[in-house]
């Protein structure tokens, strides 16, 4: 990523302020159960206001995040010839990958992207017609040998987690606890390893372009260098996520607000980078099967239309896994394609 390509630079009105907003408002949850009597209200809130909130007292041993925080920085100090031997491409979505676009702009990253249920399957392409399948497969690379150990200890702590934070979720919106674990049933979780290496351009570039996250959850563990940024719901003002150590940034993705007919909206983000201190991420993408239509729960819209039209998340899936990989004429799926009319 020497030189500078123009496939970086991001339109005017897009470019970050240098002069950054942190935020003392995005929630802290403190999920040790002597404090459980409030998680529900306290994520109610949160995902109402906001769309994003932090967690700590979370359950996942720190020592597990220590090793794929070490791992993944191992993986990417590697040359990238090394990389290059698990490069995503058209046919297998999984692995390294050094040029994603986020509508359409380049993205100031790498990242490292493994599925974590064995079988993983999804429609082979974005067509409606067509009903072939195909099932994921990670590829694995050789150094560091321990990623792949490290990778899916730390898959089986999300899931954990991610069950617990949708069963609080269920319980916010006023449902029981488990009503939406069947659509995990299958699951299309997948894990990314984002390296944002240090940019000469940090005013002109994002390390990732503003976006929503299309699954369910998102839960996030952010180093200590900070870029997130979320875009506050009250004014539109873009507000850094400040780091908190051994904290997990939850937010809530598309599919949790068509589910609750928008009592929750998945809150736009994006992060940058500076040009100084290189930053590492890894998300976890909380996703359900493919079969799942994803549409307004009949609980959720008593009494009012539902706002959306039911999808396919398989074929919504299968699009976008698509369409990162080049850049298109026309915007990328988004669940506003699926508003019902007025
Ligand atoms: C993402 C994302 C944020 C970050 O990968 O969808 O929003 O801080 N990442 O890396
Ligand atoms: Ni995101």
């Amino acid at each position: 990523m020497g030189e500078v390509d123009p496939a970086f630079i991001q339109d005017a009105q897009h470019r970050p302020k240098l002069a950054v907003i942190e935020a003392e408002g995005i929630p802290l949850i403190d999920l040790s159960s002597a404090n459980a009597s409030n998680h529900v209200s306290q994520i109610a809130d949160a995902s109402k206001n906001w769309g994003f909130f932090q967690v700590i007292n979370h359950g996942v041993p720190s020592e597990s995040r220590r090793k794929i925080e070490d791992a993944a920085g191992k993986f990417f100090a590697l040359p990238l010839e090394e990389k290059r031997k698990v490069n995503r491409d058209e046919v297998n979505p999984l692995g390294y990958y050094d040029s994603e676009l986020t509508k359409n702009v380049r993205d100031w990253k790498e990242v490292f992207d493994f599925v974590v249920s064995t079988p993983t399957v999804i429609p082979v392409s974005p067509d409606p017609d067509d009903k072939e399948l195909k099932e994921l497969t990670n590829q694995w690379p050789q150094y560091p040998p321990e990623l792949r150990e490290v990778c899916e200890e730390y898959a089986r702590e999300m899931e954990k987690l991610a069950f617990k934070l949708l069963g609080l979720i269920s319980l916010s919106l006023g449902l029981p606890e488990n009503r939406f674990n069947l659509f995990f049933e299958e699951s299309t979780n997948f894990i990314r390893l984002n390296h944002y290496p240090p940019c000469p351009i940090p005013h002109l570039a994002l390390g990732v372009g503003r976006h929503k996250d299309g699954g369910a959850l998102t839960i996030l563990a952010q180093d200590d260098v900070g870029g997130l940024e979320v875009k506050r719901k009250t004014d539109g003002e873009w507000i850094r996520v400040k780091p908190t150590p051994d904290a997990y940034i939850i937010n809530v993705g598309d599919i949790i607000q068509v589910w609750s007919n928008d009592t929750y909206e998945s809150v736009e983000h994006r992060v940058m980078v500076n040009s100084e201190r290189e930053r590492f991420s890894i998300p976890f993408f909380f996703n359900p099967g493919h079969r799942v239509w994803v549409q307004p729960l009949e609980e959720l819209t008593k009494g009012e239309k539902p706002k959306y039209r039911a999808y396919n998340w398989g074929k919504f899936f299968a699009t976008r896994k698509h369409s990162n990989f080049k850049k298109l004429d026309v915007e990328n799926i988004q669940i506003s394609h699926f508003k019902a009319s007025e």
